[in-house]
């Protein structure tokens, strides 16, 4: 594991940023892994400006998203698919063909989780993964208890995580379920960076720190990776013993 220990969040923010960029203008036929989530916003923002300056072309790439939430109609302001609209597609003038979203209206939830498997696999494989981290450890909506050989699933969100993103949810309709790229899935990806940012994720970080390939704290099984990136801003890194 590298760990990135940022002066500032925008510092670390950009570093992620500036890997994805660098990553598309080194390899335009890259396939990128998108996270969601709070943290991610301004890497998002940040990426769209980079590529902007820089007149960076991503046509030729692709996306996966890691995860969805189940039962959300199609276009509701909460589910990541309207977010990554919102902050990658949109924004960087891409077309809705190079992005592979989980499927969450298929009939058959499982083949066309087994499918979406495929089609990641058939693509490659993911050079770059951005990942996020819950309070609770979990990556992708891989909650505590997750196994490491785990694939694309339907899995329940736990209550920690209800709680930590009902806010997107004013009128109260957040889904109990979700899909989620696996732990072998994410782990399969070739380049795994993590960002970090703020007070709420620091005893995450310490525990991801101090244990490995604990189902308690799914993040845990990123250490095994041999390309496994972590950024942290200075107050997600404030409870572990690291100097910058
Ligand atoms: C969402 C995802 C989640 C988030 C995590 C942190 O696609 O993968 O694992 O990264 O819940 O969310 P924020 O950034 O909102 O704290």
């Amino acid at each position: 594991m590298r760990i990135i220990l940022s002066e500032s969040t925008q510092e670390a923010v950009t570093i992620v940023a500036t890997m994805v960029t660098d990553r598309i203008s080194s390899h335009p036929n890259s396939v990128i892994g998108l996270a969601t989530g709070k943290t991610m916003e301004p890497v998002y923002a940040e990426w769209a400006r980079l590529a902007q300056i820089q007149n960076l072309k991503s046509e030729k790439c692709f996306f996966f998203m890691l995860d969805e939430y189940m039962g959300l109609p199609k276009g509701h302001p909460a589910s990541f698919r309207t977010y990554i609209e919102k902050r990658v597609l949109n924004p960087l003038n891409l077309h809705v063909d190079q992005f592979s979203f989980p499927p969450v209206f298929a009939d058959s939830i499982h083949e066309a989780a087994s499918h979406y498997e495929l089609s990641l696999k058939e693509a490659g494989g993911i050079d770059l993964q951005l990942l996020g981290i819950g309070g609770n450890g979990h990556i992708g909506f891989n909650e505590p208890g997750s196994l490491k050989n785990s694939r694309t699933r339907l899995v329940e969100l736990t209550p920690e995580t209800r709680k930590a993103n009902e806010s997107d949810f004013p009128n109260g309709d957040m889904p109990m379920r979700a899909l989620s790229m696996g732990i072998e899935t994410i782990l399969q990806g070739k380049h795994l960076v993590m960002l970090a940012t703020g007070k709420s994720k620091a005893d995450a970080i310490k525990y991801l720190m101090n244990h490995h390939d604990d189902p308690t704290c799914p993040a845990t099984f990123l250490k095994s990776h041999p390309n496994f990136t972590l950024v942290l801003d200075p107050d997600a890194a404030s409870k572990i013993n690291l100097k910058i």
